[in-house]
């Protein structure tokens, strides 16, 4: 793994990953206290890092949720994202009694269950035949997360793609029959500002009122500067604040930007950063 600690993908490990504290304990409470989370953002401020940072956060302190991460940003229609989300939760399936009960629990379709030969992970095609056939799917899919021995957590990333189903009103599918469920927590992602606040907010729609609301803004700049000091430091570099504030200025504080221009000093830059490098 490389030694540049400014990652360009959304999240690698808790001590790269700038703060966020404040936003992990609000998702942890809102967990823990049944509640489902609609968490909006502009694009690339972070919003698939937190939910990393918050299934990685689960995994460490052993908080008692299974996790799913399901982005549907490339589905089409119901059986895409039955397909996606029938993928997210083989990955997680860790004993051989799991796997076969995750079999039997779709018996509306004849999944089948092969191991990806790079990854050694569990993985799922399916063949499907009508609409109905895809409804029944998605309902013994989400039962067996009913009845899974311990709480899921379900991320449903880009979720406002499911207005782009044709000929089915997704929301109104997926409501009826996430509505029934006490074991299973949803976060729901999104960056289209006003498709999401429709989808929530808007008494005519099917999810309205039935979450609460988590909007990610930027980094504080301070916290922000303190890292970016923090992880120069660490790697045996130096970079003062004159030009940390420079880079901030230039990035507006956008995560992604702000961690692609760090990157790329960290790697043209000798023991003490320059103006000149940034
Ligand atoms: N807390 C953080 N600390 C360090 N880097 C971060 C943090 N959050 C995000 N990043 C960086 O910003 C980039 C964008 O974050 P991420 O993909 O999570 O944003 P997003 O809001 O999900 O974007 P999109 O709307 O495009 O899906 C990541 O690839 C990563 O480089
Ligand atoms: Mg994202």
């Amino acid at each position: 793994m490389s030694d540049n600690p400014f990652i360009l993908e959304p999240y690698r490990s808790k001590d790269l990953f700038c703060d966020r504290e404040n936003e992990l304990a609000q998702l942890m409470a809102h967990l823990e206290n049944g509640r489902n989370v609609t968490m909006i953002s502009p694009r690339r401020l972070g919003k698939t890092g937190l939910i990393f940072r918050l299934f990685d956060e689960i995994k460490t302190t052993g908080a008692p949720y299974e996790t799913v991460y399901a982005d549907i940003s490339d589905t089409l229609s119901l059986e895409d994202s039955i397909k996606v989300l029938s993928q997210a939760v083989a990955t997680q399936l860790k004993s051989q009694s799991q796997i076969l009960s995750f079999l039997k629990a779709l018996k509306s379709i004849r999944p089948l269950l092969g191991v990806d030969p790079f990854s050694g992970m569990p993985q799922v095609s399916i063949a499907f035949a009508t609409n109905e056939q895809q409804q029944r799917t998605l309902e013994d899919l989400l039962m067996f997360l009913e009845n899974y021995p311990q709480q899921v957590v379900v991320a449903i990333d880009e979720f406002q793609q499911i207005r782009e189903y044709e000929g089915l009103n997704m929301e109104a599918v997926l409501r009826k029959h996430i509505q029934h469920l006490h074991n299973v927590r949803f976060i729901y992602c999104g960056s289209k500002k006003h498709t999401m606040a429709d989808m929530f907010t808007n008494a005519k729609s099917p999810f309205y009122e039935s979450t609460v609301f988590l909007s990610l803004e930027k980094l504080s700049e301070t916290v922000y500067a303190d890292f970016i000091k923090h992880q120069f430091e660490r790697r045996g570099k130096s970079i003062g604040d004159e030009q940390v504030r420079y880079i901030l200025e230039w990035t507006r504080d956008y995560t992604y930007y702000t961690q692609k221009v760090c990157n790329k000093v960290f790697e043209i830059s000798a023991k003490q950063v320059r103006m000149e490098d940034v």
